[in-house]
């Protein structure tokens, strides 16, 4: 028989990047696989949560009973469907790479290279995480942080600003850590800010602990 801890929790996940359009042919991405979002998809529902898993642009596939995807382009996109999905879903994990600011004005047309130089203004898109934290009652809320310096200072300081239970840290500096690899090396800040650092491992190791965690709240 199967040990399922998480039978009729609801879980929503966030993977991979997100596209925010330039015009009809270009857009701004970052390097966000999605892999680290699906292996943590897969976990939860073999672990016997009903997964939502909303995902940007991806090769990663997915096939589940219990995984519903829910497949968006642009970081506004990604927020409409979170909150579509929130208050019917018992936690959030946010792995996915959400840009943080978009092209002010998309061209309705493909942009045409006469001028020799070329500038495109960014305005601010809306923090997914943040606003699901302003709104959020007994949801039990892990975010990512992905940082290049100042790790532990800029993550805990993503606790408090977006009103988080949990935080996974990734940084770019640790060989092995971040986006594309197979593998991550995380520390998990909660929001008293215990650490507690993880040893390099697989991805679908990495979804393991999460979802653990998960598990380990609601025994
Ligand atoms: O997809 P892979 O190739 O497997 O790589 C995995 C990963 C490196 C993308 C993943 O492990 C990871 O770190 N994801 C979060 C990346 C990120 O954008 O981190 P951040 O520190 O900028 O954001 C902090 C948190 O707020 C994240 O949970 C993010 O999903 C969320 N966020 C950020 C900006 C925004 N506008 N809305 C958000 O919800």
């Amino acid at each position: 028989t199967e040990f399922l801890p998480l039978k009729g929790k609801k879980i929503l996940i966030t993977a991979g990047p997100t596209y925010e359009p330039i015009d009809p042919v270009r857009f701004i991405g970052n390097h966000s696989s999605g892999k680290m979002g699906f292996d943590i998809a897969l976990e939860a529902a073999n672990k016997g949560a009903e997964v939502i898993l909303i995902s940007g642009p991806t090769h990663q596939k997915i096939q589940h009973p219990r995984v519903k995807v829910i497949p968006v382009m642009s970081a506004n996109q990604m927020y409409d469907a979170c909150h579509k999905y929130f208050e019917d879903t018992d936690a959030v994990i946010a792995a996915a790479a959400v840009a943080d600011y978009k092209p002010k004005i998309v061209a309705d047309q493909k942009i045409k290279k006469n001028a020799e130089e070329f500038v495109i203004e960014m305005e601010k898109n809306p923090d997914i995480l943040a606003s699901l934290g302003v709104i959020k009652k007994e949801q039990f809320l892990i975010g990512f942080a992905l940082e290049t310096q100042n790790e532990v200072e800029f993550a805990k300081q993503k606790i408090k600003k977006k009103n988080l239970d949990l935080i996974v840290l990734n940084s770019l500096n640790d060989e092995g850590a971040g986006f594309g690899k197979s593998t991550n090396k995380v520390t998990f800040i909660d929001k008293d800010f215990n650490l507690e650092p993880k040893e390099l491992k697989s991805k679908e190791e990495v979804a393991k602990d999460i979802v653990n965690k998960i598990i380990e709240h609601y025994a």
